[in-house]
């Protein structure tokens, strides 16, 4: 059985799909993660590369390179553009889980199963393969075989910096920390900042997944609005998921520990609304999220099994 068989109940189309996207992904991250040096570059050293393939390859659900592939597929854009498009955020996406499983951060010693980066070479090590699949991720999204028109690289890389840095995703690793009474600081301890954090630490790279089919694509303003709005509440979704499975999951499944927010004093929507208050939130964000896609009608069938898939996820 698949992997997206193994950790959901729903239909099998979907988990097929999926599955074929996270195939597709894994052959192209090889691909881009050889270590035969490229046009102005000079050696890719070994132990380098072979820590950026421990945290890129052979794991991993691929769930934005799937939204970016989906969205792609609502305007018709070629599907090998959106696999790129998707293989560079999912860079990032990797990035970042190496850097919040330092020790400094969140200090994990498991990930997808196996040995975290820092675990599984040096703390040094580590770092240096998040900064360079950041810098990957950029590489791969101003590549031609991305996108022909430079306007629409442009515009891809925009997103792309925003989503991940000082006022997305690090942002958000921030404020998360802030939040544990790190550094001194008052970080976000109700609902509202709360919200706020997690639309940036993870709710900014999944959003950015959804737009970037509409960039590729070429969307009107309002499809890319929908999607925009599609983005928002499927990543808040997926961070409020990602907090009861860390209470309700198993560790085996999930391939990474449990019981460690509330260890730590996180700020989550579980501490503040309670185990049920969480789920009932989850389901009216799924509703939501299927609500914003009505414009596409039965063509965004994936996408709201996409929504549904992020709430009932065991991994
Ligand atoms: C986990 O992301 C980290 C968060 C942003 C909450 P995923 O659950 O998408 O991790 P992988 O890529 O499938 O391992
Ligand atoms: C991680 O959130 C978000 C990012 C990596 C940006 P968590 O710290 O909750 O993710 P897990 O639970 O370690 O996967
Ligand atoms: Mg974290
Ligand atoms: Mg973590
Ligand atoms: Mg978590």
């Amino acid at each position: 059985m698949s992997r997206a068989a193994a950790i959901t109940s729903l239909d099998a189309p979907f988990a097929a799909r999926l599955d074929a996207v996270a195939a597709e992904t894994e052959r192209l991250l090889d691909r881009l993660l050889s270590a035969q040096p490229l046009g102005g570059e000079t050696v890719r050293p070994q132990r380098l590369i072979d820590a950026m393939r421990h945290a890129s390859l052979g794991g991993g659900k691929r769930l934005r390179p799937f939204l970016t592939v989906e969205t792609a597929a609502l305007f018709q854009a070629p599907r090998e553009r959106a696999l790129m498009a998707g293989a560079a955020i999912e860079c990032v996406h990797c990035y970042s889980l190496i850097h919040d499983d330092l020790p400094a951060m969140d200090d994990d010693a498991l990930r997808r199963g196996r040995p975290t980066v820092h675990k599984a070479f040096d703390e040094a090590t580590a770092i240096l393969a998040g900064d360079s699949l950041l810098t990957l991720a950029f590489d791969i999204m101003v590549r031609p075989e991305t996108h022909p028109d430079a306007a629409v690289r442009v515009a891809l890389v925009s997103g792309l910096a925003r989503a991940a840095g000082v006022g997305g995703m690090t942002g958000g690793q921030m404020l998360d920390l802030a939040a544990e009474g790190r550094f001194g600081m008052q970080g976000p301890r109700s609902e509202s900042d709360t919200l706020t954090m997690q639309a940036m630490k993870t709710g900014a790279l999944l959003r950015l997944a959804c737009v970037a089919g509409a960039i590729l694509g070429s969307a009107p303003q309002d499809a890319h609005d929908a999607l925009a709005r599609y983005g928002n509440a499927l990543g808040q979704a997926f961070q409020i998921a990602d907090d009861l499975l860390d209470v309700e999951g198993d560790a085996a499944t999930l391939g990474k520990s449990t019981g460690k927010d509330a260890a730590n004093g996180k700020a989550t929507l579980v501490s503040i609304l309670g185990l049920d208050g969480a789920h009932a939130r989850l389901d009216a964000l799924v509703a939501d999220a299927e609500d914003a896609l009505a414009p596409f009608g039965a063509a965004a069938g994936t996408l709201r099994a996409a929504a549904r898939f992020v709430a009932e996820r065991r991994a």
